[in-house]
């Protein structure tokens, strides 16, 4: 379980993201969540740059937002989270039995974190951790990618994102290539100024291939009995040929 497999500057990684647009589309999914679990403290794992957390705190009074990315944790510190209801933490999955919180109501893992840990022995782990971090009737929410063979190959381009910041261009272009076992995602990155590229990066990483019949199995013998799979939205159920993300609602 090692964060390196990760290494995107927060800079970037915030620059790719229309935060109030993903925000705005999510909100009632998790305010749902909320009223219905009667959710008083959560976990948000592999936080990032903060943007959940700080959006949580307008419901949530205590929120732990932990990343093992110091990178991510400083910058989510500096620029992003502002409410006292948060508290930052440098830690990863590994981390989890040593922290001195919860047990969490909720434990919420968003944006593809879990197949960032890259083997199934690592995922396999994050979700025993999780389940003994979680309170007796808590719930667990990991958003990930639907790593179906068909549905990656169908969009194994995402649209390009051009975003314009302190008069520069930046396009970012991200491409998976499927693996049955590990699935290579290359984020590249050109910084245009005045007509001239003035940066290029790429960063590779690999994905756990972590098909949803899999992701149920490995739930399951992590002790969750209950577990839902939601679709791209968060309202209707997953459906395997069609939605190119899903929620995984995990409780029991
Ligand atoms: C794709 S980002 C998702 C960030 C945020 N949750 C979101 O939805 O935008 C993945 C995050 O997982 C973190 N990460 C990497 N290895 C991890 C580990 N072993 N345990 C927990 N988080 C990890 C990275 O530092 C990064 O911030």
């Amino acid at each position: 379980m090692k964060e390196d497999n990760f290494k995107l500057d927060p800079e970037f990684y915030d620059l790719q993201v229309n935060w109030d647009k993903r925000l705005d589309k999510e909100k009632d999914f998790f305010i749902d969540i909320f009223k219905k679990y009667n959710i008083e403290n959560m976990l948000d794992m592999g936080c990032g740059t903060g943007h959940h957390a700080q959006f949580f705190s307008n419901y949530i009074r205590k929120i732990v937002a932990a990343d093992p990315s110091e990178e991510m944790i400083d910058f989510a510190r500096e620029k992003v989270v502002k409410s006292p209801g948060v508290t930052l933490i440098k830690a990863g999955f590994e981390d989890l039995d040593k922290i001195p919180y919860g047990p969490f109501d909720l434990i919420t893992v968003l944006g593809n974190t879990l197949p960032i840990l890259e083997t199934r022995k690592n995922v396999k782990q994050a979700l025993k951790k999780m389940k003994k971090k979680l309170a007796k009737n808590g719930i667990a929410i990991v958003q990930f990618l639907n790593f179906d063979s068909i549905v990656m190959e169908k969009n194994r381009f995402y649209t390009p994102k051009v975003v314009e910041k302190n008069g520069k261009i930046y396009i970012f272009i991200k491409h998976f290539e499927y693996g049955k076992i590990k699935t290579r995602v290359d984020f590249v990155i050109t910084e245009i100024y005045k007509n001239k590229v003035e940066g290029f990066f790429i960063n590779s990483s690999y994905l756990c291939t972590l098909k949803p019949g899999l992701f149920v199995k490995m739930a399951r013998n992590a002790g969750f009995k209950r577990i839902e799979l939601l679709g791209l939205d968060g309202k209707k159920a997953f459906s395997k040929k069609e939605d190119i993300s899903l929620y995984a609602l995990m409780s029991g």
